[in-house]
């Protein structure tokens, strides 16, 4: 779960990062917010408007749906950790770039170490592509646990989707009933 130490270290390492050109047009760097010592981590896609001015994960209106979300299985940001694919916010909420996503990378890897969750859930096809396949299909594979570094790795649709298609609620409804059990099978720690 890594020590208060050395997650002061590496945000503070992250808040400097002039990597990428999304360092040049972010308000505020987005480097995730939640319980460190969970054994669940959501990964979402990058900062939207909200989360750039206030330099939290999920703060905008697909965060509201999101707390929603983990209230339907009983879990709050206390009880998870939150992360994105980019920790800077991409122009006008366009996807994060290849080079953008690489550049990023390694911060988001330095907080799997220091969490080393059991449960990882991608929300929405860029974290989707990024941590389970390049040619990940969210609407195809959503739902389904790969086992990934001795990880159980999942993805939903993003929230930000939910808004836009409620058509694909009852399906993410459905996967995250597939996550609380999960979570009720292997994990020990906070639940
Ligand atoms: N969408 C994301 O993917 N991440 C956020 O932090 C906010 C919106």
């Amino acid at each position: 779960m890594g020590t208060k130490e050395q997650w002061e270290a590496l945000s503070a390492e992250c808040a400097g990062c002039r990597a990428c050109p999304l360092s040049q047009t972010r308000t505020k760097l987005v480097f995730g917010v939640g319980n460190p010592e969970s054994e669940v981590l959501l990964i979402g896609e990058g900062p939207g408007e909200q989360e750039d001015l206030q330099g939290v994960p999920f703060v905008g209106p697909a965060g509201k749906l999101l707390d929603q979300m983990l209230e339907m299985i009983d879990l709050d940001r206390s009880r998870v950790y939150i992360a994105n694919v980019v920790k800077c916010r991409p122009p006008r909420n366009r996807d994060p770039q290849p080079n953008e996503q690489q550049a990023c990378r390694h911060w988001l890897d330095r907080q799997i170490a220091l969490i080393d969750p059991k449960i990882i859930v991608c929300l929405g096809r860029i974290a989707g592509t990024a941590i389970i396949r390049e040619d990940f299909r969210i609407t195809r594979e959503h739902g389904q646990w790969f086992d990934l570094g001795g990880r159980r790795v999942m993805a939903t649709y993003h929230p930000s989707a939910l808004l836009r298609d409620l058509s694909k609620r009852p399906e993410a409804f459905m996967d995250l009933r597939a996550l609380r059990k999960e979570i009720r099978e292997i994990c020990t720690r906070t639940y």
